[in-house]
């Protein structure tokens, strides 16, 4: 199927958002300008990816996930491969798969934790992979892993070296538990979390001391998740390694938030910069995705006098927000993300945003006039190197040519030219999440 067939299709699967047929691992790349010798690793992106070309949600195609590789001022392969879960070998209807906590799509996000290379998706378990994308199998933290679902968005905590992560469920209770692996990957705490209902939680906060747990109103009823917003929203801040009895809620304004920027403690209070759909989205079900997108704002929880502030950041609408990982939980001066259009579904634009957030400003990098963004990653120059000091890595879609490359943009220099842009074989469809994960 080309894009051009796709007209009739659901905006999904239509142009770039569709999904594409081959697994390649093509060596030979061409490059426009320079990669940068620090680049030492690969760059890893899942996303949604129907083999027989139909899904029933964006967020129900078969996980596929890219990596291009980097080593010696150039690119070295570029891979693409599928997630080879059982939901791969034989796509089933969503209920069954909702049943069998190792029957997932596998399609939003892929890390590496202790080694491990793991790919998520949040209404089941983790699946592991290699390194160079082979699957190897439904992951279970060596036996300890007792629940039935794992967030895709995990944090891995840059002082600990600790993977804190949460599974919610739809189908019962309990609706919300936390886990808390250390840095060799054994998982050392799991904890039931009273919520008393069940919501669609797709992402969590952390800090250097506590985890923030957003029970926000796309609440799971007769018709799926659906946004409630006169059930009520409120945040719950608990110890990292504390119990369900240690949990605080504050209440706040209803909204939809998928993805924190980052989080940071200030004395009593904890600074939380977040991608909010101040008007929610789902709000006619799972399927209508037409809420106004997301824009970055600032809560700020005073835990000593139990006030909550939510202040817009930034006027731009921008979803798919980044931070240094080496940042994750303490408080950082940049982040990154990609900008979206108002347009009644997700559309992502051509500028990837930069914010400081010390200063209160942002800049973008512009594609181009033909090119669509993708969720951006941030590779540090040196491991060591400063915050702020590295390089942005963003697959760029060109819709006149239907061609994607890997644009490098320097960090410092962000709004000029980019580094280097590698030219892809093949296109890489609008996905979901990924990471610079260097070599170890
Ligand atoms: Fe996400």
């Amino acid at each position: 199927m080309t894009t051009a067939d796709t007209q009739e299709l659901p905006w999904y699967l239509q142009g770039n958002y569709g999904p594409i047929q081959d697994e390649l691992e093509v060596r030979e790349l061409e490059v426009e300008g320079e990669v940068p010798e620090a680049l030492e690793g690969s760059y890893y992106r899942n996303g949604f990816n129907p083999p027989s070309g139909w899904s029933d949600h964006w967020f129900f195609g078969t996980g596929m996930i890219h990596q291009v590789e980097f080593g010696g001022g150039q690119p070295l392969v570029y891979r693409n491969r599928y997630v080879r879960t059982p939901y791969f070998e034989k796509a089933p209807d969503l209920m069954t798969a909702m049943m069998d906590p190792a029957n997932s799509p596998a399609n939003t996000n892929i890390i590496r934790h202790a080694g491990k290379y793991l790919a998520l998706e949040e209404a089941h378990r983790a699946w592991e992979v290699t390194s160079d994308l082979e699957t190897v199998s439904c992951y279970d933290f060596a036996g300890r892993f007792e629940g039935k679902t794992m967030t895709a968005h995990p944090k891995i905590c840059p002082v600990t070296g600790e993977l804190l992560f949460f599974g919610y469920q739809m189908t019962g209770e309990p609706y919300l538990t936390y886990y808390r692996a250390d840095a060799s990957g054994a998982l050392v705490q799991s904890e039931n979390i009273d919520i008393g209902r069940a919501v669609m939680m797709h992402d969590f906060i952390v800090t250097e001391h506590y985890v923030v747990f957003m029970d926000l109103p796309i609440v799971i009823g007769a018709i799926g998740p659906q946004y409630k917003p006169e059930e009520g929203a409120r945040l719950g801040v608990m110890p990292r390694s504390g119990t369900n009895a240690d949990v605080t809620w504050y209440e706040i304004a209803p909204c939809t938030v998928f993805h924190p920027l980052n989080a940071y403690e200030e004395g009593s209070r904890i600074v939380m910069d977040v991608c909010k759909q101040k008007d929610g989205q789902m709000r006619e079900g799972m399927n209508d995705l037409s809420g106004e997108p997301a824009k970055l704002w600032r809560w700020t929880i005073d835990t000593a006098t139990g006030t909550v502030t939510d202040d817009l950041f930034d006027e731009r609408y921008a979803d798919f927000p980044k931070v240094d990982d080496r940042m994750a939980g303490l408080k950082s001066r940049y982040g990154y993300a990609a900008s979206f259009l108002n347009a009644g579904a997700p559309k992502l634009g051509s500028e990837v945003i930069k914010y400081d957030l010390e200063k209160n400003t942002s800049e973008v990098h512009d594609l181009g006039s033909n090119a669509t963004c993708q969720e951006p990653s941030f590779a540090p120059k040196r491991p060591d190197s400063p915050e702020g000091e590295g390089y942005v890595l963003v697959y760029s879609y060109d819709n006149v040519e239907d061609s994607s490359s890997l644009v490098i943009i320097d960090s410092e220099n962000f709004s000029g030219p980019p580094i280097g842009t590698v030219k892809l074989p093949q296109r890489v469809p609008f996905g979901a999440h990924g990471n610079w994960i260097p070599n170890e």
